[in-house]
């Protein structure tokens, strides 16, 4: 099982995920509400929402967001953002995604940004999406496209290989979301109309490799997990390494690093 199936890694990089990587994804979650049509009286669904990236900006145009995710740190985070800010129109819960405590029939919209590309059971995720989902409401659910094709992607890994010479290079895993014609046959099957795949491509702004390096070390939970397990003094050689690599690939700064995602999409 992808280990990023489990809750342990998300609780784990959930302070630095929503200190950076919210910031990065906040592209891609603006781009997802501009598909749908939602006004102030929609009522949005936001699946695996980590610490609220969609969730936070649907609130502000739609009457109600109900947002899910398993991993309780990630949840506290918006939780406490929504308390600071006075924001009384996101209701969270805690728990598995893969079983939804909504009624049938309730939402106009349901999003999983990068979430039920993780789902053990993607085919039960998409169901309960269906479930909830009014009838001609519309779903958009985000993963990656494949590592090779993205540069901000291969950057990293380069710098991981530098680090683990033994690493596998990246291979596309065509029973994965990765492979868009599986996407769209999965949401077919799940019952969804109007059935796309569509590329959606952010960047991530790079002023300095230090920076850059920083961020993509403090939000990632593979990076974070593989740090957690070495002494401080061998993450110290290794992350020197990764900086010469760095240093050595990115070329000329400032400049922006490119990562490719497939937006699924479907109506009920
Ligand atoms: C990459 S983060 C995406 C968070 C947010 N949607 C965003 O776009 O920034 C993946 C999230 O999926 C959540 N997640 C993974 N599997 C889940 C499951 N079975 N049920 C609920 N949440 C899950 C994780 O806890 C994590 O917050």
């Amino acid at each position: 099982m992808n280990m990023l199936s489990s809750v342990a890694p998300w609780d784990l990089v959930a302070e630095g995920y929503s200190e950076v990587t919210m910031k990065v994804f906040q592209g891609y979650a603006d781009e997802a509400l501009a598909m749908t049509e939602l006004d102030n009286q929609s009522h949005v669904l936001d699946i695996a929402c980590g610490p609220g990236t969609l969730a936070l900006s649907a609130a502000r145009k739609c009457r109600s967001v109900s947002a899910i995710d398993f991993s309780s740190a990630m949840v506290d985070i918006l939780e406490d953002t929504i308390r600071h800010h006075s924001i009384d129109n996101i209701e969270i819960f805690c728990g598995d995604a893969q079983q939804l405590p909504y009624q049938d029939n309730s939402f106009d919209a349901a999003f999983s940004m990068f979430g039920l590309m993780f789902f053990p059971n993607r085919m039960q995720g998409y169901r309960e999406i269906y479930r909830t989902l009014k009838p001609g409401g519309k779903t958009v659910i985000s993963s990656w496209a494949p590592t090779t094709q993205s540069p901000v992607m291969m950057t990293v890994f380069g710098a991981l290989k530098a680090m683990n010479p033994d690493m596998p290079e990246p291979q596309t895993d065509i029973e994965s979301l990765e492979n868009p014609e599986l996407f769209k046959a999965e949401l077919r099957q799940a019952g969804f109309n109007n059935v796309d795949v569509l590329a959606v491509t952010k960047g991530v702004q790079v002023d300095s490799v230090e920076e850059f390096w920083d961020k993509m070390v403090k939000g990632s939970a593979p990076i974070v997990m593989m740090k957690n397990k070495l002494t401080d003094e061998v993450w110290q050689q290794k992350n020197r390494i990764a900086l010469n690599y760095l240093h050595d690939t990115i070329g000329d700064l400032p400049t922006t690093l490119l990562a490719d995602a497939w937006f699924g999409v479907g109506t009920k």
